[in-house]
């Protein structure tokens, strides 16, 4: 019999560079058209939104921002190396890196024993022409250790279990893991101490009707979009359903899994209501609550049009986990708000009871 250990992080972008570069997103956001003028003055911004902006443009939020949460990473891979996995599972999204317009698939496994790239030189998620906060050279490799027979094992029993798997042995010429997977491991090794455990990608469409549209990102804000809105993500039920499916898949396996939700939840640039410069706060926290009091049949009863609302597409992958720690019936042991205004997106960071 297997064990597992739910865990879930944030993947931001921001905290690869400098502090000076964590609003990167929002000054981007500000230069579009469709943002209403009177919102480029920071006078005309939410009371709070003003405050983490202070006189220093972010500047001394960005150092908190990056000092709670990397403190929080540390935690969380604590936990990870005290449990001395098999492998380790991260469900994570791709914004428009390894699929686009020939196939875009609901949800895919990555197959692989060994996994090497370039994410500088490769990845426009990851800035390639800013230096990075460890000062790495901009051709340096990373490589990874996956694991074939756990991969290729959830696979075949999630396909017998019904649900129509799509799996990948390689990634797409000239770009690398999506960035929701590399930045998962590259914040919980922020200290470089190494990070050897093997990986599953688990990837899940969050970004659905905006996924071509957008690039996955902010290409609705940039002009030449179609109106045009591609097919919805997986629906809430159903990632809770493989989540659920999941768990009971690997705890019924020989190994022991950590499974990890990535992502942060409402999004700056996905969220409409707000003119796309700052999250649905109150929606996240309404969510943090549930996930906090164990309440996850809530994920599963979320509705994709509020979802897209509130701007939390990429909560879809907290949705799988939510699904697999009701099926385990864990709990949190250590759960985290993380808010901001100004850095695009609210984290939350979880370690749950290790279950068999
Ligand atoms: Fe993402």
């Amino acid at each position: 019999m297997g064990e597992i250990l739910g865990l879930g992080v944030t993947h931001h972008p921001g905290f690869l560079g400098q502090d000076e570069n964590l609003a990167e997103l929002l000054r981007r956001t500000l230069k579009s058209d469709r943002v209403p003028a009177h919102l480029r003055d920071s006078k005309n911004w939410p009371e709070p939104m003003q405050q983490e902006w202070g006189s220093d443009e972010g500047l001394a939020s960005a150092a908190s921002h990056r000092a709670h949460l990397m403190a929080d990473f540390a935690k969380v891979r604590d936990r990870l190396d005290a449990f001395k996995p098999d492998f380790v599972v991260i469900w994570g999204d791709d914004q428009y890196e390894q699929f686009r317009e020939d196939c875009v698939p609901p949800f895919n496994v990555f197959i692989f024993d060994k996994y090497e790239c370039q994410p500088y030189l490769q990845s426009s998620s990851i800035n390639p022409g800013k230096s990075n906060i460890w000062g790495d050279p901009i051709e340096k490799v990373f490589k990874f250790q996956g694991h074939m027979a756990g991969a290729g094992y959830l696979v075949q029993n999630l396909i017998e279990s019904d649900f129509d798997m799509a799996y990948s042995y390689k990634v797409r010429d000239g770009s690398p893991l999506p960035h929701s997977f590399l930045n998962t491991i590259q914040y919980l090794d922020y200290d470089r101490r190494g990070f050897n455990h093997p990986i599953v990608p688990f990837h899940v469409n969050c970004y659905g009707s905006t996924v071509i549209r957008s690039r996955g990102s902010l290409g609705h804000l940039f002009g030449g979009v179609e109106n045009r809105f591609d097919p919805i993500s997986p629906t809430p039920r159903r990632c809770f359903q493989i989540g659920q499916a999941t768990a009971r898949i690997l705890r019924d396996s020989p190994w022991r899994v950590a499974i990890i939700a990535s992502s942060s939840w409402s999004h700056a640039f996905l969220t409409e209501k707000n003119n796309w410069i700052y999250p649905d706060v109150e929606a996240d926290l309404r969510c943090f609550e549930d996930l906090k009091a164990g309440r996850y049949t809530k994920f599963r009863d979320m509705n994709l049009k509020d979802i897209e609302e509130a701007g939390q597409q990429e909560v879809l992958n907290w949705v799988c986990l939510a699904g697999a720690m009701h099926e385990l019936d864990s709990k949190p042991e250590f759960i985290d708000f993380v808010g901001s205004w100004i850095f695009n997106s609210s984290k939350v960071m979880a370690t749950f009871a290790p279950v068999s």
